[in-house]
C-alpha cells in the first residue's frame, strides 16, 4: 500500500491553517484559547507547532510582536472573537506604530448574522474595525482561500515597512471540508516574503556628496536598524568613516554601548551641534524632537542637512526636508554608501570628534561618581548599577525594559554589547509590553532574559508571571518597587483615599512569583539585588526580584517631564 492511499481523503480548516503556517517556517503561536479558536490551538500543539498560552491577549499579541522584531518572521497571535480580538488589537497596533513584523489571527462570528446585527455571540465586525489601526487586514471565508489569506498576511507584514497584520477566521471556516489533495495545493509558500531593496545609484552618490562636505557628521541608528539584521555593514560604516553615531535605545548594542565613536553621553550637543545627520532606521518623530527645535540648536536647524535611510519613500520629509533621501533595505543602502566611500574617505575633523570626545568623559566620569554611591534605601542608580555590570558579565542576556523612570535611567545606564538584546517601549512609550515581550524573547532565542520593570509598568502584564513559570522561563524580573507611578510620595489633599500614583506602601511582588512556583527575593540593598540576579542567572529560573526603592526617588514622567500638560498658574 502507498502513502498516497493511505492519506486522508478530505481536510479542514482547522488543518489548513495549521499547514499553511507550518509550510511558511512558523512554529510558534502565542494565544488565548476559547471559543471559536480552542480546538485549534489544540491541534497546533498535536500537529507539532508551540503554542505558548497567555493569560491576556494583549500580552500574547505583545509577545508575537517581539517574536517579529526578534526574527524576522510574523509572530503569530491567535485570539477569541470581538473581546479576545480587542484585547489583542492594542499589540497590534503597537507593533505597526513599530514596524514590527506580526499577525494578529482572530476567530469570529458568522457574517451573516453580524452583518444583519442579529446579536451574535461577541458580534462585532473585527475586520472593519482592524483596519485602520493596522497595516493590512483580511478575511478568509471559504477554506480553499487559507493559504491564500496566509501568504498575504505574511507578505504584508515583512515586506516594506513592516507592521501588523490582521486575520479574519469565522467559526464556520475552520470546519469547512475540502478534498485533502486539493488543500494541499491551495497551500503557498511565500517566495522572497522580504525582497531586498537596491538604492538607486544616483540617489547614494547624493548622499555621499552631501555626507562629504560634513564637517560635524553625526550617524542615528534607529530599532530599524536593528531589525534590519545588517549588523556587520552598519558596523563598517560607522567604523571606516569614523563617524560618531547615537544609539536610539533599541538600536544600543548594534555596536557595543562602550564604542569610542558612540555620542550617547553626549546626546544634547551632538543633536544640537552636528551639520550632517544620517539617519538609519530611525524616525524623525517625537522621540528626536520632530527634527527641529531646541534640540537641533535652534538657529543651527537652518544649515544642518539629514540623509534618511528608510524601506518606507514616504517617510522623507516628514518632519522637516530631507536633503538626500535613501530609500532601500538597510542592509543595501549602508553597504552602497561604504562602497561609495572607498578606501580614501576623509575621517570628520578632530574638532569635532575631540570636542565630543571631552563632553563624553565628562558625563561619563559624574555618571560613574553617582554609580559609585550605595545609598540606603537603593536608588534608581545604584540598584541599576547592580544590573549594568550583570549584563556586562552575560552580554547574550536579552533586557526588556519599561517604567517611566525605571525605563530612563536604566537606557543610559545599562550598556549593551550586542545587536538586539534590548526590548522597550519603542514609538509610543507604551506601559504593558514586559512580560509578553520577555516571553517571547525566551521562547525564540532560548537566552536568559532580563526584564527591568517599574512597578507600575509591571502591573499591566504581572499576571504573566504565571505563563513565565508555566513553561519555565529563563526570565528575571527586576521590580523597582518606589511605591507608585513615579514615585510613591504624593498626597491626595482632602485625605481619604490614597492619591491616584500611589500603590499599596511596601508591597511585595516577590510573592506573586512565589505563587506559581518561581523564586521571589525581596532585595532592600544593591548587594542582596546582585546576589538574587546573579542566583536568577545562573539557574535560569523563573525570578522575581521586588526591588525596594526609595519612595522619593524619580521625577514625573522621568525624563519626558515637559509633555505633561501644566496649568497657566505653573507655567
Ligand atoms: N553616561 C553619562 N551620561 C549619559 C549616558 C552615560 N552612559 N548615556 C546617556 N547620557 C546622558 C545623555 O547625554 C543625556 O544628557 P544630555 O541631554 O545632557 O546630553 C542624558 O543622559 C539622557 O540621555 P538619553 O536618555 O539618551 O536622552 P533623553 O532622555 O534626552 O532622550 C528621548 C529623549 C525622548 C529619546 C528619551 O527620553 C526616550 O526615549 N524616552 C522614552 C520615554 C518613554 O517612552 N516613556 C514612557 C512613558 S513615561
Ligand atoms: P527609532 O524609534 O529607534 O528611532 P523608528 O521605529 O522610528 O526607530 O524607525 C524605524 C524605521 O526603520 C522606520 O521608518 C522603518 O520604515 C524603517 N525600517 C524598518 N526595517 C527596515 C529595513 N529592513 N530597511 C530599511 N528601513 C527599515
Amino acid at each position: 500500500m502507498t502513502n498516497d492511499t493511505q492519506a486522508p481523503a478530505t481536510t479542514d480548516g482547522f488543518h489548513l491553517v495549521i499547514e499553511a503556517l507550518k509550510l511558511n517556517g512558523i512554529d510558534t503561536v502565542y494565544g488565548l484559547p476559547g471559543i471559536p479558536i480552542t480546538d485549534l490551538s489544540r491541534k497546533m500543539q498535536a500537529e507539532g507547532m508551540r503554542f505558548i498560552a497567555f493569560r491576556h491577549e494583549q500580552n500574547a499579541g505583545n509577545a508575537a510582536a517581539a517574536a517579529g522584531f526578534l526574527t524576522q518572521k510574523p509572530g503569530i497571535c491567535l485570539t477569541v472573537s470581538a473581546p479576545g480580538f480587542l484585547n489583542g488589537l492594542t499589540a497590534l497596533t503597537n507593533a505597526t506604530t513599530n514596524c514590527f513584523p506580526m499577525i494578529l489571527i482572530s476567530g469570529s462570528s458568522e457574517r451573516e448574522i453580524v452583518d444583519l446585527q442579529q446579536g451574535d455571540y461577541e458580534e462585532m465586525d473585527q475586520l472593519a474595525i482592524a483596519k485602520p489601526l493596522c497595516k493590512a487586514a483580511f478575511r478568509v471565508l471559504h477554506a480553499e482561500d487559507i493559504g491564500v489569506g496566509i501568504a498575504r498576511a505574511i507578505r504584508a507584514a515583512v515586506s516594506g515597512r513592516p507592521g501588523g497584520v490582521y486575520l479574519d477566521f469565522p467559526a464556520k471556516l475552520f470546519g469547512q471540508v475540502m478534498d485533502a489533495a486539493a488543500g494541499q495545493r491551495s497551500l503557498i509558500k511565500v517566495v522572497d516574503a522580504a525582497p531586498r531593496q537596491i538604492p538607486a545609484p544616483d540617489a547614494v552618490q547624493r548622499a555621499l556628496d552631501v555626507l562629504k562636505g560634513a564637517k560635524r557628521p553625526l550617524i542615528l541608528l534607529g530599532k530599524g536598524a536593528a531589525y534590519a539584521q545588517a549588523d556587520d555593514a552598519i558596523r563598517t560604516f560607522v567604523e571606516s568613516s569614523g563617524i560618531p553615531y547615537l544609539p536610539m535605545s533599541m538600536a544600543k548594542g548594534l555596536l557595543p554601548d562602550t564604542h569610542a565613536q558612540s555620542a550617547a553621553a553626549t546626546r544634547s550637543y551632538v543633536l544640537a551641534e552636528a551639520d550632517v545627520v544620517v539617519l538609519v532606521g530611525a524616525r524623525l518623530n517625537w522621540l528626536l524632537s520632530h527634527g527641529k527645535g531646541k534640540t537641533w540648536g535652534g538657529a543651527n536647524a537652518a544649515n544642518r542637512k539629514f540623509i534618511q535611510i528608510d524601506i518606507s519613500p514616504t517617510e522623507a520629509d516628514s518632519n522637516v526636508p530631507i536633503a538626500a533621501p535613501l530609500v532601500g533595505d538597510i542592509g543595501s543602502c549602508v553597504a552602497a554608501l561604504v562602497a561609495g566611500m572607498g578606501p580614501n574617505w576623509a575621517r570628520p575633523p578632530a574638532e569635532w570628534t575631540g570636542a565630543i570626545a571631552e563632553r563624553k568623559d565628562k558625563n561619563l566620569s559624574k555618571m560613574a561618581e553617582t554609580l559609585a554611591k550605595d545609598p540606603s534605601p537603593m536608588s534608581f542608580h545604584s540598584a541599576l548599577r547592580v544590573i549594568r555590570d550583570v549584563v556586562k558579565a552575560n552580554p547574550e542576556a536579552i533586557v526588556v525594559n519599561e517604567g517611566a523612570n525605571t525605563l530612563d535611567f536604566a537606557r543610559s545606564i545599562v550598556d549593551m554589547y550586542l545587536p538586539r538584546k534590548r526590548l522597550d517601549v519603542g514609538t509610543w512609550g507604551i506601559m504593558g509590553i514586559g512580560m509578553g515581550f520577555s516571553v517571547a524573547a525566551a521562547v525564540t532565542t532560548g537566552k536568559q532574559v532580563i526584564a527591568i520593570e517599574g512597578d507600575s509598568a509591571f502591573g499591566f502584564s504581572g499576571m504573566e508571571v504565571e505563563t513565565i513559570c508555566r513553561y519555565k522561563l529563563p526570565v528575571c524580573v527586576i521590580v523597582f518597587n518606589n511605591n507608585g507611578v513615579y514615585k510613591g510620595t504624593d498626597v491626595n489633599p482632602r485625605g481619604g483615599d490614597m492619591a491616584p500614583t500611589q500603590f499599596v506602601k511596601a508591597a511585595r511582588y516577590d510573592k506573586l512569583m512565589e505563587a506559581f512556583g518561581g523564586v521571589g527575593v525581596n532585595a532592600t540593598t544593591s548587594a542582596e539585588l546582585d546576589r538574587a540576579l546573579k542566583e536568577a542567572v545562573a539557574s535560569g529560573r523563573p525570578t522575581l526580584i521586588n526591588a525596594v526603592i526609595d519612595e522619593s526617588a524619580g521625577t514625573e514622567s522621568g525624563r519626558i517631564t515637559s509633555l505633561n500638560p501644566q496649568t497657566a498658574a505653573k507655567k
